[in-house]
């Protein structure tokens, strides 16, 4: 036996045998590429590293709300690759779905915008959507909220909506730029994400998976639970803090094999299995 493997044993012997309740679970881009949905910074297949043709002053600026203000048309290339729709969760949004039906999600905070978490029947309170997602849009200068239908025909084109909003009573319309609801470099958090926080300092057990831990706050959020509390990651490499605490564990590579594991020293692989194909 591998020590992974023998401490992935542990953790599911706190699970079963009821020392661990709250379990909190943070997400990000690699618990979806197994969806097909890249990741942003995995060094050939992330998204930040085939923006080239975008002609981007830096990668990162496609999620930058001065720039997007400017030319908000890279984002709408990129956001025709990333639109839900077309993507079904994955084997670790299973995990997690088995884990709120077996009331120990205490929450789950993603970074992702594919929305695959509501896909895979996480209730809905349980899911904190950090970064935000594509379920919503407004005008970036009047906020008044944008049709869903539009929006649909306007990223599947790959085009650039604008406000059709009344300003005043004058028959002129608004034309601000329409941007989903997705928090950009330069905006807050939702208000959710905050309020929620105190749930990642009562985690009994806190689970990471598919995230480099780059951006903040949200990759603060595994170092708010007391130290006693141990940390699993899944995810191709070592991140953040994680490691750093005699109780963590690493689970390196693809987050749906560690998963897998888990499952079985759970005796929830079946379960796990039935989740994910139905
Ligand atoms: P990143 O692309 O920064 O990190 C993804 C992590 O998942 C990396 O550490 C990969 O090695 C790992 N990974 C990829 N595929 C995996 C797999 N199958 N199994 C296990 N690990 C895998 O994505 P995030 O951390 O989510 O902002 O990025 C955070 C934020 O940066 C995003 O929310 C996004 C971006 O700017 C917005 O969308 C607003
Ligand atoms: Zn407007």
């Amino acid at each position: 036996q591998t020590l992974s493997e023998r401490s992935i044993s542990a953790v599911a012997h706190l699970i079963t045998s009821g020392k661990v309740r709250r379990i909190v679970v943070m997400t990000g881009a690699g618990i979806s590429t197994a969806a097909g949905i890249p990741d942003f910074r995995s060094p050939d297949t992330g998204l930040y590293a085939n923006l080239a043709s975008l002609d981007l002053p830096e990668p990162e600026a496609v999620f930058d709300l001065s720039f997007f203000r400017e030319n908000p048309k890279p984002f709408y290339v990129l956001a025709k690759e990333l639109y839900p729709g077309n993507y079904h969760p994955t084997i670790s949004h299973a995990f997690i779905s088995l884990l709120a039906s077996k009331k120990l999600l205490h929450q789950l905070f993603t970074q992702n915008i594919d929305c695959l978490e509501r896909a895979a029947g996480i209730p809905e309170d349980l899911i904190i959507e950090a970064h935000g997602s594509f379920a919503t849009q407004r005008c970036v200068d009047c906020k008044t909220p944008y049709d869903d239908d539009k929006m649909r025909d306007h990223i599947r084109r790959g085009d650039v909506p604008r406000c059709e909003a009344k300003q005043n009573d004058i028959d002129c319309v608004c034309g601000g730029l329409v941007k989903p609801d997705i928090v950009f470099f330069g905006e807050q958090l939702p208000k959710a994400f905050f309020d929620r926080i105190t749930k990642a300092e009562e985690a009994d057990l806190v689970l990471v998976l598919g995230t480099s831990l780059q951006v903040h706050p949200f990759a603060s959020l595994p170092n708010l639970a007391p130290d006693h509390v141990p940390r699993v990651l899944f995810n191709m490499e070592r991140v953040g803090t994680m490691g750093s605490q005699a109780d963590d564990v690493l689970v390196l590579g693809e987050c749906d094999g560690g998963v897998r594991k888990l499952a079985d020293a759970l005796g929830w692989r079946e379960e796990l299995e039935r989740k994910w194909r139905d």
